[in-house]
């Protein structure tokens, strides 16, 4: 299957819309704020736009909990101003991808306010009603997100609970419910009329439930050691279902599956699943070469034989920053240039091609119930100093917000950004990187220990990515030192780039060689 290609051949980029950019000047991004930012991404080179939420929202979970699918939340505009963002997306080359959000939706939908309102509403079996265990608590002893809590709150009208996996806020839908399902579907119909080309699925594999609601086993160690546990075949039922209304229209779909093994992951990614499937295996990866070449063969080895496309995520409004995990912009840079030369779709998470850091949250400016400010920090754009956000931002800038702006690192040759367009621009050019057979190449292809070797072929077209992870730099054998014209070089605004390689890696940097 290598070379067929993906399902989406490009590179994703998300938006958090609160922290992209801000439009009318209130502290907080909006649409407005989205559409001035998008010629930086033209300028960068990624071809998909993924927003997180705009849908309206009480913003317990700021917009992760919606009130209303099909309408935008004032504080980022209007239908307008989405139709308007995606006809100038759409004048750039641009796709805009939204996030769906099957598994949830705000306790102030319309929908939960009338399956709440009674036991005999037509609504109620769209959400998941459990009489209290025989000592009155919780159906079972599932915890919730955010919080040593259960995943269960009592609704004292009906006597009975409801689940929610996230905030009592997010109650859990119910997706055997026909009519919930098919509302659900009519959601992403909504959007492709309007002109969205993609999805991402939130938490998606959370929709399929064993509706026994059996007690997770002992010693397990809440949501994060529970994951594969929420592997239920009826997921895959439902994905295609929703696959099936996107291919009328050719819409992309990538899901948010927390699911742990990757043959677990397979079933949810491929043609009568999703097109693609996050993997976060090297999200959470230790800085070490052979760990991250472990694990990359891992996924591969289950993906590529099938077919399956992983869309390799290194950052998100969720984790902590890519240059905050990895301790310095120098392993941001590395990192970045495996991800982007790894076969499968990257998703680039805004402000990683900035090199940013999380920012410092005094505990008085905390607003998530989720721990997740720093990283959602808002994007610097101009070398000022409140960085293009006109009023009083609604989070701290990131560290060094003027020298990481946009402005400034557009007109730094040397800078992560330019790295970034760079590597971008290599992916468009070279289909090997896209479509081509990758093998994560060792010590008996004269790779040194500390080094992390990424091979991509694709007829004669051959690329290697090296990339030293030990920060003390390695000299590779005579089989590298001649044949070999570095194409890119993480550590220098270029001008090694273009010239044969000479067998030598510094500590700390990547290179992208391409055979001469
Ligand atoms: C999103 C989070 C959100 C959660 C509940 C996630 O995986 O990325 O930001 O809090 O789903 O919707």
């Amino acid at each position: 299957m290598t070379n067929d290609g993906p399902p989406f051949g490009g590179v994703i980029y998300q938006v958090y819309p609160r922290s992209f950019r801000d439009g009318d000047g209130d502290g907080v991004g909006d649409l407005a704020g989205m559409r001035a930012g998008l010629d930086h991404l033209a300028w960068l080179g990624v071809d998909a736009v993924w927003s997180s939420p705009l849908y309206r929202s009480p913003m317990a979970d700021f917009g992760y909990d919606i009130a209303d699918h099909c309408d935008i939340d004032p504080v980022f505009g209007t239908l307008d101003d989405l139709d308007a963002f995606v006809a100038d997306a759409d004048a750039r080359g641009l796709q805009v991808w939204l996030d769906f959000v099957p598994n949830h939706t705000s306790d102030r939908h319309r929908w939960f306010e009338a399956a709440r309102s009674s036991t005999e509403d037509l609504h109620r079996d769209w959400y998941v009603w459990r009489d209290p265990a025989p000592d009155g608590g919780p159906p079972n002893n599932w915890v919730r997100h955010f919080a040593d809590a259960p995943a269960w709150t009592l609704d004292e009208r009906s006597g009975q609970y409801y689940l929610h996996h996230f905030l009592p806020e997010q109650p859990d839908v119910n997706w055997d419910t026909p009519a919930l399902r098919e509302a659900q579907l009519d959601v992403l119909r909504f959007w492709m009329d309007r002109g969205v080309r993609g999805f991402r699925a939130d938490v998606v594999h959370l929709i399929g439930q064993d509706r026994s609601y059996p007690d997770d086993p002992p010693g397990v160690d809440r949501f994060d050691g529970r994951g594969d546990f929420h592997h239920h075949t009826s997921t895959k039922e439902h994905l295609r279902a929703i696959r099936r209304v996107l291919d009328e229209r050719g819409a992309i779909i990538v899901g948010e599956s927390y699911l742990e093994q990757p043959e677990v992951l397979l079933a949810h990614v491929g043609d009568d699943a999703q097109h693609l499937s996050f993997v976060f295996h090297l999200l959470g990866a230790p800085w070490d070469a052979a760990e991250w070449a472990r694990r990359i063969m891992e996924v591969e080895s289950v993906f590529e034989p099938a077919g399956a496309w992983p869309s390799w995520a290194l950052g998100n409004h969720d984790r902590p920053r890519l240059a905050t995990r990895l301790g310095s912009e120098a392993r941001a840079r590395v990192a970045a240039t495996v991800q982007l030369t790894l076969r499968g779709v990257p998703c680039l998470f805004q402000g990683d091609e900035l090199g940013l850091e999380d920012a410092i949250v005094p505990p008085d400016r905390v607003v998530d119930p989720g721990g997740r400010d720093g990283c959602r920090a808002p994007v610097p754009w101009t070398e000022d100093p409140d960085a293009g956000w006109s009023s009083s931002a609604w989070l701290p800038l990131p560290p060094d917000a003027a020298t990481r702006s946009v402005a400034a690192q557009q007109a730094d040759p040397a800078s992560t950004a330019n790295l970034y367009r760079r590597l971008l621009a290599l992916r468009h050019a070279e289909p090997a990187l896209v479509r081509g057979a990758q093998r994560i190449l060792g010590g008996a292809d004269g790779i040194p220990d500390g080094v992390l070797a990424v091979q991509r072929t694709d007829g004669v077209d051959e690329l290697v990515t090296l990339a030293e992870m030990a920060g003390r730099g390695a000299v590779l054998d005579r089989r590298w030192a001649s044949g070999w014209t570095v194409a890119i070089d993480t550590q220098s605004a270029g001008p090694r780039e273009g010239t044969p390689f000479d067998g030598a890696l510094d500590a700390d940097t990547a290179i992208v060689l391409r055979r001469a």
